[in-house]
């Protein structure tokens, strides 16, 4: 019979997980128990402590529906998220890629086509911008007719999701670029927004004195055969939050701001951003989305 002490017992928990098959699996696990135990150890958590720890995480789990995925908020709001997102960047991008950010829980696949040069903002009204750029290889060549995805809040703070029922699909599109990459389409600018605070995340957010509020920005996801994927968002430097993102999505190489006095706009008039985005070739490390949609934590079929 074991009499273990408090540090005894993270070494036996360790040795009864030794004959984990999977290495990887055993690695994460091993390091996850040391990880938890030093924590508790260092807070010198209480049984009570631990119980509402548990009624919190329960309470995280039952926010959580196909539409809304309450654990990758809080990974989000922790700076985990993020955390992965980097450590994924630092390994495929080489230093070459354009920097990726969260994809967040409002993407939506099935996005309408946009035609060159055409506006995603449907019915919606505000102040129009135009983002144009080019999508390139790390040698800087045009990658011919990379897809661009786009999905953003309208100029209210809201997602399609959010002001409409879900059949309509708005502040969204798809387009291709031209042959060496160009892409240029019109939005409206979009408002800050505060994420979902009515759950057990933003029950904490709120005891934390936190404001909740994400600045304003828009998602793109850019992919081309033999590319990685990228998942990024262009944030708007004049937002009151862009150093206070909750949920830390922001870096200085994806901040934003719209001008009137770019000379090779492709729509004079109307204020302009150029953004070029770069892409990692499939070789470069890793693949894949890294971000928070909930369609990929659904059951199949
Ligand atoms: C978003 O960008 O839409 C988002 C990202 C993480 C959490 C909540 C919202
Ligand atoms: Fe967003």
């Amino acid at each position: 019979m074991q009499d273990l002490d408090s540090t005894q017992i993270t070494e036996a928990a360790i040795a009864q997980m030794a004959n984990t098959p999977d290495p990887r699996m055993r690695e994460i696990m091993e390091a996850a128990v040391r990880h938890l135990h030093a924590f508790a150890r260092e807070t010198r958590l209480t049984p009570d402590e631990w119980l509402k720890g548990i009624a919190y995480l329960t309470a995280v789990g039952q926010a959580c529906t196909p539409y809304r995925q309450e654990f990758i908020l809080l990974s989000d709001v922790l700076g985990l998220s993020r955390l992965v997102n980097v450590m994924h960047d630092a390994k495929g991008r080489e230093e070459v890629g354009t920097e990726s950010s969260l994809l967040g829980p409002f993407f939506r696949e099935g996005a309408p086509e946009i035609p060159m040069g055409g506006s995603i903002a449907g019915t919606s009204t505000g102040p129009e911008i135009v983002i144009f750029g080019q999508v390139t290889d790390g040698q800087g060549q045009g990658v011919p007719e990379a897809r661009i995805d786009v999905w953003q809040t309208d100029a209210d703070g809201l997602y399609d999701l959010q002001a409409h029922d879900p059949s309509v699909m708005e502040m969204r599109g798809q387009l291709r670029c031209d042959a060496e990459g160009r892409f240029h389409f019109r939005t409206l600018k979009p408002l800050g927004y505060s994420i979902p605070m009515d759950g057990p995340v933003g029950a904490m957010v709120r005891q934390q004195n936190r404001h909740g509020f994400r600045p304003a920005h828009i998602h793109i996801l850019v992919a081309a055969p033999g590319y990685r994927e990228l998942v990024t968002a262009l944030y708007f430097g004049d937002d009151p939050n862009i150093d206070s993102d909750t949920v830390f999505g922001v870096s200085a190489s994806l901040v934003i701001t719209e001008s009137l006095a770019l000379p090779d706009a492709p729509v004079p008039g109307v204020p302009s951003v150029r953004y070029d985005f770069t892409l990692s070739r499939e070789t470069e490390g890793g693949g894949g989305r890294v971000g928070s949609d909930p369609s990929r934590l659904m059951p199949a079929g």
